[in-house]
């Protein structure tokens, strides 16, 4: 296998990172990925730093069993508390969400005002704040937890005239939208299926997604660093719990087939 067959590989806590998968293989269907999801341990949003930061390393030594020429942290919690802790333990370059996202948002801001939406511990974390002003210094970035959109999303609340997700997303949107943002990141997996519900909440602000923002940083790197794949488009995926559960979900979060097999494992073995 030459360097640039080697596999991406791609993970998240759970399902979320399929919206990023989406995204990747929208733009990249040549590429070889292998997907985990630790569906054992869903969600890390709600949990503290040292607990995620374990769960994050497990899911990297299992990946880095394969011949990886990439890694993505397809989730905006684990990249937000556990990014430096994966640089650590590989060699390959590693692509991240939150990064990608901030970059975009502050290239596209022109009141300078960004909100974020994300998961507790990514709020918590203060990632996207550094990420916003490692790019300019003069950006306000107004965060906000919404920790009742994962479970919602989870249990297939997110369609328009649900009454509950209209509620829920009024209660977090409105203090956003009254505080002037012109720009809003989308900074957890799930919301990317909540976009069309929030952008009619939100008229004339600018929505970013962080999968798609990830995707296309992906695309732009592995370019940069000669490593992207001229054929093959290998598609493999491992969870640590309830592969069916997974695969059925799959198709909400994909938007069609996941193009490969579930396989069931434990990461800490
Ligand atoms: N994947 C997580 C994220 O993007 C959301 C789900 C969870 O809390 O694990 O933050």
């Amino acid at each position: 296998m030459n360097e640039s067959e080697r596999y991406i590989g791609v993970f998240d806590s759970g399902i979320g990172g399929l919206t990023v998968m989406k995204s990747i293989l929208d733009k990249l269907p040549q590429e070889n990925i292998i997907y985990f999801g630790d569906t054992a341990h869903v969600p890390y949003g709600t949990r503290s730093r040292a607990q995620i930061t374990d769960y994050v390393i497990a899911d990297v030594n299992f990946l880095r069993t394969f011949a990886l020429k990439a890694l993505v942290i397809a989730c905006n919690t684990a990249d937000s508390i556990a990014r430096t802790a994966v640089e650590a333990m590989l060699p390959v370059p590693v692509f991240g969400v939150v990064e990608p996202a901030s970059r975009r948002a502050a290239a596209v801001t022109r009141n300078g005002k960004i909100g974020v939406i994300a998961t507790n511990a990514t709020v918590g974390s203060g990632a996207y704040e550094a990420a916003v002003t490692a790019v300019n210094p003069e950006l306000q970035v107004l965060s906000k937890a919404c920790p009742l959109l994962v479970p919602l999303v989870e249990n297939g609340r997110f369609h328009r005239g649900d009454p509950v997700i209209a509620t829920v997303l009024q209660e977090y949107l409105t203090p956003l939208r009254e505080a002037g943002i012109d720009t809003l990141v989308l900074g957890c997996t799930h919301y990317p299926l909540l976009q069309d519900l929030i952008a009619e909440l939100m008229p004339g602000i600018t929505i970013i997604s962080s999968s798609e923002a990830a995707a296309d940083a992906l695309a732009d790197g592995l370019a940069a660093q000669g490593l992207s794949a001229a054929q093959g488009g290998r598609r493999a995926y491992y969870v640590s719990d309830n592969a069916a559960g997974f695969e059925a979900a799959a198709r909400t979060f994909m938007g069609g087939d996941l193009g490969g097999a579930v396989t069931l494992i434990k990461p800490e073995d």
